[in-house]
């Protein structure tokens, strides 16, 4: 699997340690910045990611911020993205199961380093459940086409 990461400032330290951990797990993963804790602009990284992910360079992708808000905020504006704010562990076992995320968003001024590596390892290793599911995805999707086409 190739995951894209990014982080603004407030994600930075976050990111690093997320990024030597899931590589340790033998996954792919490509930094998209940022690349000290210098103050940025959340959407810039957000659409980085995103954006790669959406046109299918990577399978899915890890946002950081303060919240994690703004990330997800941003990335749900990219065709074929669902990015899930998890700031616990249900959420994050949840928005795979249920949900099909491929972006997940942290926000670094709101959980420990500790949480948010289970967080990401949980997140990783859960499968889609389909059935039900894959026919709400579905919807989505065709919501998505409808929106783009107005
Ligand atoms: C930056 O101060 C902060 O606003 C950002 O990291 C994030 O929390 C936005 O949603």
């Amino acid at each position: 699997m190739k995951i894209a990461i990014g982080a603004d400032h407030a994600g930075y330290e976050l990111k690093e340690l997320i990024k030597a951990h899931v590589t340790k797990m033998n996954f792919e993963v490509y930094d998209m910045g940022t690349c000290s804790t210098c103050s940025v602009d959340y959407p810039d990284f957000a659409e980085t990611v995103a954006s790669a992910v959406s046109q299918g360079l990577y399978d899915r992708g890890i946002l950081i911020c303060g919240t994690g808000i703004g990330m997800s905020i941003v990335a749900n504006k990219f065709k074929n993205i669902r990015a899930a704010l998890c700031n616990d562990l249900f959420t994050a076992k949840m928005s795979r199961l249920h949900n099909d995320a491929n972006i997940l968003c942290m926000g670094s001024r709101i959980i420990g380093s500790g949480l948010a590596i289970e967080i990401v390892n949980t997140w990783l290793t859960t499968p889609f459940e389909g059935e039900r599911h894959g026919r709400r995805v579905e919807k989505i999707n065709l919501i998505e086409r409808k929106v783009i086409d107005k």
